[in-house]
């Protein structure tokens, strides 16, 4: 199973400046709880932007065109389907982005857990791709408001893609 996570602000939003726009506690554990214990394929840009490198207790896949690189406790890959190849037989491989690789995955991921921010962000430089909703079955849909940990209100949802 080939899973996408990302977080969509209302113009579809994901980064500006090889950074994240948003802060959610919520949607950080959210993305904590569902990919520990699994891989996580990631490009080069949002390996760079990770604050501390790599994620813990995830096995962590980078992918670049630079077949010299190499980036502390990552698996790297100079392509994306020998990413995916490598580990398409375990129960949940998650990409995690960002614009350029979602564009990739999109095509032949199975499920999207999608935290849509209800906000527009105009200074914004990356952005998800359009998601064709007649291919894909919503199986949850969860709102929650702004409070004081979280500037803006949100929605978490999970799709799958339709056979
Ligand atoms: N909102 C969210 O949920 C979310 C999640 C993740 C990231 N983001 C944001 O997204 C932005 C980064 O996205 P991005 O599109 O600029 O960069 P990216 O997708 O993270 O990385 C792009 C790089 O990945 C490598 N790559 C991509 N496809 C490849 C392929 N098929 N084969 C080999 N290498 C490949 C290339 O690296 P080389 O140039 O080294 O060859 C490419 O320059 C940041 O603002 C980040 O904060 C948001």
């Amino acid at each position: 199973m080939i899973s996408i996570i990302v977080a969509i602000a209302a113009n579809g939003a994901l980064g500006a400046k090889n950074d994240l726009l948003w802060k959610l506690p919520n949607d950080m554990k959210r993305f904590r709880e569902l990919t520990t214990g699994h891989t996580v394929i990631m490009g080069r840009k949002t390996f760079e932007s990770l604050p501390k490198g790599a994620l813990p207790n995830r096995t962590n896949v980078v992918i670049t065109r630079n077949v010299k690189a190499s980036f502390k406790d990552c698996e790297v890959f100079d392509n994306l389907d020998s990413a995916i190849k490598k580990h398409r037989n375990e129960d949940e491989v998650f990409i995690i982005g960002g614009a350029d690789v979602y564009k990739q995955a999109i095509a032949f991921a199975d499920r999207l857990y999608i935290t849509y921010v209800r906000h527009a962000f105009e200074n914004a430089d990356a952005f998800f791709p359009e998601i064709n909703k007649n291919e894909w079955i919503m199986t949850e849909n969860k709102d929650f408001p702004d409070d004081e940990k979280h500037l803006f209100s949100y929605t978490f949802q999970t799709y799958i893609k339709k056979k």
